[in-house]
């Protein structure tokens, strides 16, 4: 599979080049950004020669070579390149938040489905051994049924962009949608897949703490019902504890951090599990890479 990479900031060259390049069966074969600086480090650790690299993406997007598109662009720009990329015959990984509003998500999925390619998003949180290891402990049924998931992400790095772009779009509600919300999502795949359902009801409160100058939330304490039981979801850009807690009808799972603090930006240390036959400590092993390109083939 070939792929095009539109959108060579943090996460676009820091995060997907590797992986795409340490995936099998894929190599990429163009890269589009505006900012020439970012192009140029895409072409660079990329391997991509001048040829390849395209400040508009449409142009990325007229190549007859590219099979796919990775698109890891700030949210604000996301949904009218993804529509034209599903309409060029592209498939599509997308970043997260698929777009600033759920009727624009919809759009995508609608139009990727009428072309007949996939589109995908990154719940990459799912792909990691140390939830991987928690859904496990839950699904053996080993500390009975999940009632109560506490997920904290209270030490959420505030992460600038790319220096290159704008380092700060992430407080521009019209760039980002939302703030500290963007990550929501991962602790909202998490909770659903630990409770094994989607929720049935939810109630949150967000709040801006820091007056930073910026117009997004900084700040967001949710509950969600299940039909067997609840998850209390907690996210904030600053320095308070992270980790996860489950409240079993037999026992608990807890996942503690280096430092307390909050995964991925610190690593796991443990998981320790308490059931009824005793306790046992799970250490995680390390990430691995999976890929797109297979999901496509099959
Ligand atoms: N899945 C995850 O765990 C995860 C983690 C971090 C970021 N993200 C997501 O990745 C996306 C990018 O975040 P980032 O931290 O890399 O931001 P960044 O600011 O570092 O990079 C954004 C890049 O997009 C480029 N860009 C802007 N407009 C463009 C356009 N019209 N066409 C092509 N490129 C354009 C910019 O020049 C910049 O290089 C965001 O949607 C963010 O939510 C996901």
């Amino acid at each position: 599979m070939r792929v095009g990479l539109i959108g060579c900031g943090n996460v676009g060259v820091g995060a997907h080049l590797p992986a795409l390049a340490a995936a099998e069966g894929v190599a990429v074969v163009a890269a589009a950004d505006p900012t020439p600086e970012r192009l140029a480090i895409a072409g660079s650790e990329g391997g991509l020669a001048a040829d390849r690299l395209h400040p508009a993406w449409r142009d990325l997007l007229a190549r007859p070579d590219v099979d796919a598109v990775v698109i890891a662009t700030p949210q604000r720009c996301r949904t009218e390149i993804a529509l034209a990329a599903a309409a060029a015959g592209k498939h599509l990984l997308l970043e997260k938040p698929l777009a600033l509003a759920p009727a624009a998500a919809q759009a995508i999925v609608d139009a990727a489905a009428a072309a007949g390619v996939t589109v995908a998003t990154n719940h990459n949180y799912r792909f990691l051994p140390v939830y991987q290891a928690i859904a496990a402990v839950l699904e053996d049924g080993e500390i009975g049924s999940p009632e109560l998931a506490v997920l904290n992400f209270m030490g959420v790095e505030d992460r600038p962009g790319a220096g290159a772009y704008a380092p700060r779009w992430r407080h521009q509600a019209a760039e980002a949608g939302g703030g500290v919300l963007m990550d929501m999502l991962h602790a909202v795949y998490l909770a659903n897949w630990f409770l094994g359902a989607d929720p049935v009801a939810v109630s949150a409160f967000v709040d801006r703490r820091r007056d930073d100058g910026g117009d997004v939330e900084d700040w967001a304490l949710v509950r969600l019902a299940y039909p067997s039981g609840q998850a209390l979801l907690n996210m904030a850009w600053g320095v308070g504890p992270g980790g996860v807690e489950i409240t079993a009808t037999r026992g608990r799972a807890v996942l503690v951090n280096e430092g307390f603090g909050t995964h991925p930006f610190v690593p796991p240390r443990e998981i320790v599990v308490v059931g009824p036959a005793g306790g046992r400590t799970i250490v995680p092993e390390p990430p691995r890479v999976f890929g797109f390109a297979g999901v496509v083939e099959d």
